[in-house]
C-alpha cells in the first residue's frame, strides 16, 4: 500500500473531526484512496491544550516552518480559520508544492483567485468542499453534476449556527442568547459568532456559490446583508399567524443578465421544505434550465459533517494524484456578470410599525405606500397597548427603494411611534 503524508493546520471542532474520521474509518478510506494516510504533524496555538482527544504530542508544533519544509508532507489540511495566516499558509503550502484542502469560507470568498491561480502555476490541486454547507456536497454538484444548466436561481440556509438559533427561538421559545450558547458549545459557531449572526459567514457561502454557479466573479462586497440580531419573538409569532416561518436566506438570482445576490432574514412560507430545515441541518435549493428544481440538505456545521467533507477532499486528491486531475473554476468562468445595486431589488415585505391608535392613521400610512408605488396585501391591527396599536403590512413586489423612500416618509408621520420591523417574504414563485 502506497502511503502519504498528511499536516492538518487546527485542531479544533474540525480538525477533531478529521482526525476522529481519519481513525474510524481508516481501512475504507485507505481502500478508497489507495493510499494509507499517515498525519505528520498539526499545527496549533498551544501544544500543551487538552483537546479531549489522544494525540501523540510529538505531532503537535505551533510552528508552521516545520511543516512547510518537511518535503515528505505532500498534503496541508486548513483548519485553523480566520484571514491572514490562514491566507498565507495555503499560499506557502501551495508554494510548497503541497495539495491543499480547506473549509475556509472567508479566505476562499475573499482571496479564492489569488489561491486559485496560484494552485494552478505551481501543478497542485486546491479543494475546499467544506467551505459551504458543511457536509453537504454543494461545491462538486455546482462543479462538476449541473454543469450542462444555465442556474437560475440558489437559495439556501447555509449557517448552522444561525439556523439552530432561529429554530430554538420559534419551536421552544429559546431566547436568543442561550440559543447561540448552545450553538456554540456543539461547536457550530465560529471563533467570533458575529461573523454567523451578523450574516457575514452566509455572505461568504453565498458569494464562493454564485461565483461558481453563475460563472462570474462575485465579491463579498456586492452581496447585500442583514444579519438575525433584529429577530424578534413577536416577528416570529407574526410570521407563524401569517403561514411563514423566519429563516436566515442566501437568495442569488439571474435574471435579465443580472444577478441578484441578498442575504437576510427571511418569512419562508411554513408549508416550503425550507420551513422545515431545522438545528443545524443547511438546505440548499437551486433552479436550472435544465435539471428544474433541486434540493440539498444535510448537516452543515458540526464536527464530523465537516470532517466529512474534508475527508473527502482528501481522498479526491488521492485518486487524482497520478493524473493531476484538477478543477479549475476558470472553466466554469462564464464572463463578468452585473449585480444589481441593493436598491434595484424586489421582494416582498413585511413591516410592523408601533403607531398611536387613532382616526385616521392607517389611512395616511396605506396612501404614503400607495404613493411610492407600493402594493399592500394585508394589513393586521393587533393589541393595544396605552395608547398604541402594532399595525402589520404585507405587500406585493416592491423595489427596495420604493420601501426606503416610504419607511422615509413613515418616520415623519406624528403618530409614528416606531418601525419595529422590516423583513422579506420569499414565497418561491
Ligand atoms: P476552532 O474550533 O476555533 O479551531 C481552530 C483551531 O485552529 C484551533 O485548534 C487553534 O489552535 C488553531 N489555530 C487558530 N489560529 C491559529 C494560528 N494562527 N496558528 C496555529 N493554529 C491556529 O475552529 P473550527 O470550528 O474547527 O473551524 C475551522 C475552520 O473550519 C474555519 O475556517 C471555519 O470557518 C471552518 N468551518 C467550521 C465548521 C464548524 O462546524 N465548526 C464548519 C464548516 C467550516 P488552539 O486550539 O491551540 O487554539
Ligand atoms: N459557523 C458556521 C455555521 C460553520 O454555523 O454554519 C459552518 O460553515
Amino acid at each position: 500500500m502506497k502511503k502519504i503524508k498528511i499536516a492538518i493546520l487546527g485542531l479544533g471542532n474540525v480538525g477533531r473531526g478529521v482526525w476522529n474520521i481519519l481513525h474510524t474509518n481508516g481501512n475504507e478510506i485507505m481502500k478508497r484512496s489507495g493510499y494509507e494516510i499517515e498525519v505528520a504533524k498539526i499545527l496549533v496555538r498551544d501544544i500543551n491544550k487538552d483537546r479531549g482527544i489522544v494525540v501523540p504530542k510529538e505531532l503537535m508544533t505551533d510552528d508552521i516552518e516545520e511543516i512547510l519544509n518537511d518535503e515528505d508532507i505532500k498534503i496541508v489540511v486548513e483548519l485553523i480559520g480566520g484571514s491572514l495566516e490562514a491566507k498565507d499558509y495555503m499560499l506557502r503550502s501551495m508554494k510548497a508544492k503541497k495539495h491543499v484542502v480547506t473549509a475556509n469560507k472567508f479566505v476562499l470568498a475573499n482571496w479564492g483567485e489569488e489561491l486559485f491561480s496560484t494552485a494552478e502555476n505551481e501543478e497542485v490541486m486546491f479543494y475546499y468542499e467544506a467551505s459551504v454547507g458543511g457536509g453537504i456536497p454543494i461545491i462538486r454538484e455546482i462543479n462538476e453534476s449541473l454543469t450542462a444548466n444555465k442556474i437560475q436561481q440558489i437559495t439556501g440556509i447555509v449557517n448552522g449556527t444561525t439556523n439552530y438559533i432561529l429554530s430554538k427561538m420559534t419551536l421552544e421559545g429559546m431566547d436568543f442568547e442561550t440559543a447561540l450558547k448552545e450553538a456554540q458549545e456543539k461547536g457550530y459557531a465560529e471563533e467570533d459568532p458575529t461573523a454567523d449572526v451578523e450574516g457575514y459567514d452566509v455572505v461568504y457561502k453565498l458569494a464562493i456559490m454564485s461565483s461558481l454557479a453563475f460563472g462570474t466573479k462575485v465579491h463579498p462586497d456586492n452581496i447585500y446583508r442583514e444579519g438575525i440580531k433584529n429577530v424578534t419573538s413577536i416577528d416570529i409569532e407574526y410570521a407563524k399567524k401569517f403561514g411563514y416561518v423566519i429563516k436566515l436566506l442566501a437568495i442569488g438570482k439571474e435574471e435579465n443578465n443580472k444577478l441578484e445576490l441578498r442575504v437576510h432574514p427571511t418569512l419562508v412560507p411554513a408549508t416550503h421544505p425550507i420551513a422545515n430545515v431545522n438545528d443545524s441541518f443547511n438546505a440548499i435549493f437551486i433552479k436550472g434550465n435544465a435539471v428544474g428544481d433541486l434540493m440539498l440538505y444535510g448537516r452543515g456545521a458540526g464536527d464530523l459533517p465537516t470532517g466529512s467533507a474534508v475527508v473527502g477532499d482528501i481522498i479526491s486528491i488521492l485518486r487524482n494524484n497520478e493524473n493531476m486531475v484538477n478543477f479549475k473554476p476558470s472553466k466554469n468562468y462564464l464572463g463578468l456578470k452585473q449585480i444589481k445595486n441593493p436598491e434595484e431589488n424586489e421582494s416582498e415585505f413585511y413591516i410592523r410599525l408601533n403607531v398611536r391608535d387613532k382616526v385616521g392613521v392607517l389611512g395616511h400610512i396605506a396612501s404614503i405606500f400607495g404613493k411610492n408605488n407600493v402594493s399592500v396585501v394585508s394589513v393586521t391591527q393587533d393589541v393595544k397597548h396605552e395608547d398604541f396599536v402594532s399595525l402589520v403590512f404585507t405587500t406585493h413586489k416592491s423595489l427596495e427603494k420604493n420601501i426606503s423612500n416610504s419607511i422615509e416618509e413613515i418616520k415623519e408621520c406624528e403618530n409614528l411611534n416606531k418601525v419595529e420591523s422590516i423583513l422579506r417574504i420569499e414565497n418561491f414563485n
